[in-house]
């Protein structure tokens, strides 16, 4: 089957993209937490709340212990995807983990805090890459895959989630990672790890165009989502107001598969290597 491999699967963006692929789509998903064993029937069971047919059940997997910090576990979740679904079945991989230490000023910076940012938001995203890029079909194999579709109708079981000529590299971004949009400064570890994560998105779209593959990468951002990792920034009562980019997360989602859907690779090079946002307008650098 074609495969949706969600990193941060346990966060709030995370799987509540998990739970909309599984209702919405045909894809198969692979939900990597770094949460330990006890907690995936507990993470599966959030995932699946108003699921109510098998088939969607089915489809889920939570892979525990994939701490984006380190390669293990990153390399034991891509094996185990080859080894149950083959060597050229996924069509998306989103990499949703982020930490944000939200410093105002030099005298607030924590080295450990910075590290633990970059390490997340950045490097986890680049390792998340390295491990499971190699399991998306080139384009020969892409025409392949295709025929697996027979199985769900003829149509492609994305749904319309992305593209059906292509497969997607997805990164959680930010606009204040744009260099060019700092016009407050604070923030600089998750800034400087946001824009260092839109460099790993257009060196890797540049990879992905050098080996053929289907898969376009490109960086998001979702606008201001009320979630726990929001909710320091600005407040327990912040009340959503989508014309202003604030959202609720099932708003967020909707956006953000709006936007999904649109990405492709064509003559116009619109959307590839590039950082958009919940308007489906560029984030520039
Ligand atoms: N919410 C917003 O308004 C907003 C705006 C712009 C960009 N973003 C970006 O969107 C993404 C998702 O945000 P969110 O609001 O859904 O945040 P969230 O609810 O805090 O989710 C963050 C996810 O990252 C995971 N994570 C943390 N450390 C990890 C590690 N070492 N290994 C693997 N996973 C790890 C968390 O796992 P645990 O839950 O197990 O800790 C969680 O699943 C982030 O990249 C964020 O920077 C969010």
């Amino acid at each position: 089957m074609s495969v949706a491999v969600i990193q941060g699967a346990s966060g709030s963006l995370g799987l509540a993209l998990a739970r909309h692929i599984l209702q919405n789509t045909g894809l198969t998903v692979y939900a990597l937490t770094h949460r330990p064993d006890s907690k995936v029937s507990d993470i599966t069971d959030r995932i699946l709340e108003g699921i109510s047919d098998d088939a969607g059940k089915e489809r889920l997997t939570v892979v525990d212990d994939v701490d984006i910090r380190n390669e293990k576990g990153l390399s034991k979740a891509a094996k185990l995807v080859e080894q149950r679904e083959g060597a050229d079945r996924i069509r998306l991989i989103a990499c949703m983990a982020g930490v944000l230490h939200p410093e105002k000023s030099l005298s607030a910076i924590d080295l450990s805090k910075s590290i633990d940012q970059f390490q997340i938001n950045t490097l986890g995203h680049l390792l998340t890459y390295k491990h499971f890029v190699p399991l998306i079909p080139n384009k020969r194999k892409f025409e392949c895959l295709s025929t697996d579709w027979k199985d769900y109708q003829g149509e492609d079981p994305a749904q319309g989630l992305i593209s059906s000529d292509s497969s997607l590299c997805w990164s959680m971004s930010a606009r204040v990672g744009s260099i060019s949009d700092n016009n407050r400064g604070g923030w600089y570890s998750y800034r400087a790890s946001k824009a260092a994560t839109n460099q790993i998105i257009r060196t890797l779209d540049h990879e992905l165009i050098n080996k053929n593959s289907s898969a376009v990468a490109v960086g998001y951002h979702p606008g201001t989502v009320i979630t726990s990792f929001t909710k320091p920034v600005i407040g327990n009562d912040a009340v959503a107001d989508p014309s202003k980019g604030k959202f609720e997360i099932d708003q967020a989602i909707e956006k953000m598969v709006g936007v999904m859907g649109q990405i492709k690779r064509d003559e116009s090079k619109k959307w590839e290597g590039k950082c958009w946002d919940w308007k489906g307008e560029r984030v520039e650098w």
